[in-house]
């Protein structure tokens, strides 16, 4: 049977301020509290990735409400530890969040994250019982070099294919083409159409059909009120990781409506 969830993720990313960050959560939650009609906690979810600090109070916001979850934007590979400035997966799980990004592309170029580190964050989040929104995607020359199924493989070979079929399960794969994110330049509906069936028959493979009809594969970069529609009607997009639009309440809703 096919529980394939469909899910609208937000990524705050490193903007606002505790009250900011509070009103916005607030908002979400509440507009989307008096929508029966768009099926949250039925196979739908919305969840929330604000920074660290905020998390425990936007945990807190989105508690009561159903389909609503909370999580982090990254978390430490190790358990505890002299590692000043970082943050543990089993912190992130114990204020309650039930989700971590892993791998956004920002943290692959700006802070040097590599497969073998993403491999180790995802056990890590799997440990504690997070579930892992593990991004992957290629770059403007990868693309135009032809390059973009190879190395999308690749970030899914290393990153996650050692995942025992259980536990591979419980995983969400995010897809952001980088030359998408933060640019305005959306990846076309058929760009991610093509992209998400590829991911989903590496999944097949490695895995088994079951699993691979099974798995969240989101789409991320530019993705908007305007073009979620479009993009969320292809056969393997489920759902988005959205950055800049998640930031305001009013536009966040329009996405969780193409849902
Ligand atoms: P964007 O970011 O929607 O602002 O392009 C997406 C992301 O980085 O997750």
């Amino acid at each position: 049977m096919i529980m394939r969830k469909r899910i609208v993720a937000g990524n705050w990313k490193m903007n606002m301020e505790i009250g900011s960050a509070r009103e916005l959560a607030r908002s979400v939650c509440n507009d989307l509290a008096t929508r029966a009609d768009l099926g949250l906690g039925k196979g739908k979810e919305v969840v929330l990735f604000p920074p660290y600090l905020f998390l425990p109070e936007v945990v807190e916001i989105c508690r009561e409400f159903v389909g609503i979850h909370a999580g982090a934007q990254n978390c430490h590979q190790e358990g505890k530890g002299a590692y000043t400035g970082e943050i543990a997966a089993s912190m992130i799980k114990s204020v309650g969040a039930t989700h971590t990004l892993i791998g956004h592309s920002e943290r692959r170029s700006y802070f040097g994250e590599d497969d073998e580190l993403l491999a180790k964050k995802t056990k890590a989040a799997m440990e504690n019982d997070l579930t892992p929104v593990f991004c992957c995607g290629e770059l403007l020359p990868e693309r135009e070099a032809n390059n973009h199924f190879e190395v999308v493989k690749s970030q899914l070979v290393n990153g996650l294919f050692w995942l025992e079929e259980v536990a591979f399960r419980h995983v969400v794969i995010a897809y952001e083409p980088v030359w998408a994110i933060g640019t305005g330049v959306t990846a076309s509906p058929e760009q991610a159409q093509e992209m998400h069936a590829f991911i989903r028959g590496l999944v097949k493979e490695q895995y088994s059909e079951e699993v691979a009809e099974n798995l969240t594969i989101l789409y991320g970069g530019s993705c908007n009120a305007k073009n979620a529609k479009e993009l969320f009607s292809n056969p393997d997009v489920d759902g988005g990781l959205i950055g800049g639009a998640s930031l305001k309440a009013h536009d966040f809703l329009q996405i969780i409506e193409a849902l």
